[in-house]
């Protein structure tokens, strides 16, 4: 099945071309498709925060691929160029909080860059390191599209319907996506009837990002509005959630997009499946609990204003972006190492503990 999932691979978010980043600009989707060159770690901060990339993996791969281009900028200003890049860091550090991938890609990156011997080529293997964290993030994608697939197919059999939120496909990761490459998986094994897309309010990555991306595909899709998510379990034969994740607790708490939460309390009660689906990048086991995470909150103009037009009248907004699953409303946890059931915090170390499994 690799191979026909490689096959089935349309999307990019990020290319890493002559020694730039060339980000697809999101805000734009799914009416025009334009790229921003970056060149500096300065501009990936601003794509970042900015959400012309998004999603956990594709902010840490963004992240890799800025941290060469800073190296590359410290190298020619010359002097402590090692001590100054840890400006360049923080700024990316500082773009968004709560996808732990971001912090994970910067360390990873950090970590090769103390490893280098005196007379390396630094921006070289920097380089090399960033194109391998893209690498490895598109394979674990295949992995887990295979082992989300195979638990679907064990608990559930044919023509299943699921429901998304949020956009964690090809525009979210390396490859193909995390319950998007799942979801793809189970349309080419031919056990998918229809996938609901919530439209994830209010940067609507449902309705504009994950429907466009599974349309591409000829996958049976239907937009809806986030507060219909009960409703459709109830009256849809919907069978699974699937969703991706920002950070995963220690304990298997689970941050994810706004209303995820809620979609994990109504899947419990209509006796739906809840699978999540996220490399090991996005596990944080300095993280205990998922009432540690910093969960970002966006400004108020994103739910007071709709196309730059204000739809509210002049008050206060609360716009919190992530919400954490509790690990005991979760069915599993699929990630490139294996599956995690009924995810607690021995089960989540043991994994940890293991290797990749392609
Ligand atoms: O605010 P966003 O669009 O970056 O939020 C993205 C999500 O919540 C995704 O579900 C998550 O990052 C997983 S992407 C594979």
């Amino acid at each position: 099945m690799r191979e026909q999932l490689l096959a089935a691979e349309k999307v990019k978010a990020i290319e890493w071309r002559d020694g730039a980043l060339y980000l697809l600009d999101q805000r734009a989707l799914p009416f025009e498709e334009t790229w921003l060159r970056c060149d500096s770690a300065a501009v990936v901060a601003q794509a970042i925060r900015d959400m012309v990339v998004r999603g956990a993996p594709a902010i840490g791969i963004s992240a890799a691929y800025a941290f060469v281009l800073a190296v590359r900028a410290r190298l020619q200003a010359g002097g402590d160029w090692r001590a100054a890049l840890q400006e360049d860091v923080d700024l990316l550090a500082a773009s968004r909080p709560t996808a732990v991938n971001l912090f994970w890609a910067l360390t990873c990156m950090r970590e090769r860059l103390e490893r280098l011997k005196p007379g390396d080529d630094a921006a070289g293997l920097l380089e090399v390191a960033a194109i391998g964290i893209h690498q490895s993030d598109r394979e674990a994608n295949l992995t887990m599209a295979q082992l989300g697939v195979d638990l679907i197919r064990r608990h559930q059999g044919n023509q299943q319907n699921l429901l998304t939120h949020c956009n964690a496909g090809a525009l979210a990761t390396g490859g193909f996506g995390t319950a998007l490459g799942v979801i793809r998986a189970a349309f080419h094994e031919g056990l998918l009837e229809r996938v609901y897309a919530d439209e994830t309010r209010p940067w609507l990555q449902g309705s504009r990002l994950t429907a466009w991306e599974l349309a591409a595909d000829g996958i049976p899709v239907t937009v809806n509005v986030d507060s219909a998510a009960a409703h459709l379990m109830k009256t849809r034969g919907i069978t699974w959630v699937i969703v991706g994740a920002d950070r995963i607790a220690a304990n298997g708490d689970v941050a994810n997009k706004i209303g995820t939460y809620q979609l994990a309390v109504n899947a419990m009660h209509h006796g739906v499946r809840f699978m999540v689906v996220a490399p090991s990048s996005t596990i944080d086991m300095a993280t205990e609990h998922g009432d540690d995470i910093v969960l970002e909150e966006r400004d108020a103009s994103e739910l007071l204003e709709l196309g730059g037009q204000r739809i509210a009248a002049g008050v206060d907004a609360l716009n919190p972006v992530f919400d954490v699953t509790p690990a005991d409303l979760i069915d599993f946890i699929v990630t490139e190492k294996g599956v995690v059931d009924r995810p607690d915090t021995e089960k989540m170390a043991q994994l940890m503990c293991r290797k990749r499994l392609h």
